[in-house]
């Protein structure tokens, strides 16, 4: 056990990850962007696995923008196939644990087959009670909550602040109380905008495929000792 392993009271109930820099992680080996994704898949897999280890309940991680789509084709391409080859792999053993798995994004962006996967990652982990996973898929803020106002307004009615986080692809999860987002941007980059309002954010220099579970340790030390106040005094 690590020496600064945090209190079970003090851990964050929801945490939630930017996972930024694969890009620049690879483009620092001199190797191409897609194997920088590749190795971020893999920190993905060793992350989820401590948090939930950690006792945390939820743990939301961003994967896919709206806006990364724009990226160049040959990109997309190789992140669709990393999808497609692990999606399942990745969460198969945390499923197997009892943990829940949702996604939040448009996923009818994705080709048949990858919805597939992700209905099959749906269905098998419905009943998980240990924790949830949720998964940032051309996921973007401003659609969700642009979506959600929508919705609203064909139900013909006015709502309040409850219920329209009800309406969003969050709805049913508290919202996050720790946002991580590494390589050193200290930017939301279209993500939870209308959940963070109270979130503790922390940013480090790592780039994401560097994040091991000895900094996840040491970023749930920052937020122990952080002070929330939600307004108060
Ligand atoms: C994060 O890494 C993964 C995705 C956004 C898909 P990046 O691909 O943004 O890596 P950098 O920021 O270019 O280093
Ligand atoms: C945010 O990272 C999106 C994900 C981590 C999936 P980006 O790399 O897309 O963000 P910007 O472009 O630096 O703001
Ligand atoms: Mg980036």
């Amino acid at each position: 056990m690590k020496s600064d392993k945090v209190e079970n009271t003090s851990l964050p109930t929801h945490i939630a990850f930017i996972m930024d820099g694969n890009g620049r992680w690879a483009s620092k080996r001199l190797l191409p962007r897609k194997l920088g994704h590749k190795e971020g898949v893999k920190t993905m897999r060793k992350i989820i696995s401590e948090c939930v280890k950690s006792g945390i309940k939820v743990i939301s991680l961003f994967a896919f923008s709206t806006e990364n789509r724009n990226r160049p084709k040959d990109e997309v391409a190789a992140l669709m196939q990393l999808i497609r080859d692990n999606i399942y792999d990745m969460l198969k053993e945390l499923i197997d644990e009892g943990v829940k798995v949702v996604f939040m994004g448009d996923l009818s962006y994705f080709d048949d087959d990858i919805r597939k996967s992700l209905d099959r990652v749906i269905s098998e982990s419905a009943d998980g009670k240990k924790a949830i996973v949720n998964i940032g898929l051309n996921y973007g803020s401003r659609d969700e909550i642009v979506r959600a106002v929508n919705e609203c307004v064909r139900a013909g009615k006015e709502v309040d602040a409850n219920e329209f986080a009800s309406r969003l692809y969050t709805g049913g999860l508290p919202d996050p109380d720790l946002i991580v987002r590494t390589s050193g941007e200290y930017r939301l980059s279209n993500f939870m905008l209308y959940q963070a309002a109270y979130s503790e954010m922390v940013v480090t220099d790592t780039l994401w495929p560097d994040f091991d579970e000895e900094e996840l340790h040491s970023v749930l030390a920052v937020y122990a000792k952080r002070s929330r106040r939600f307004g108060k005094v």
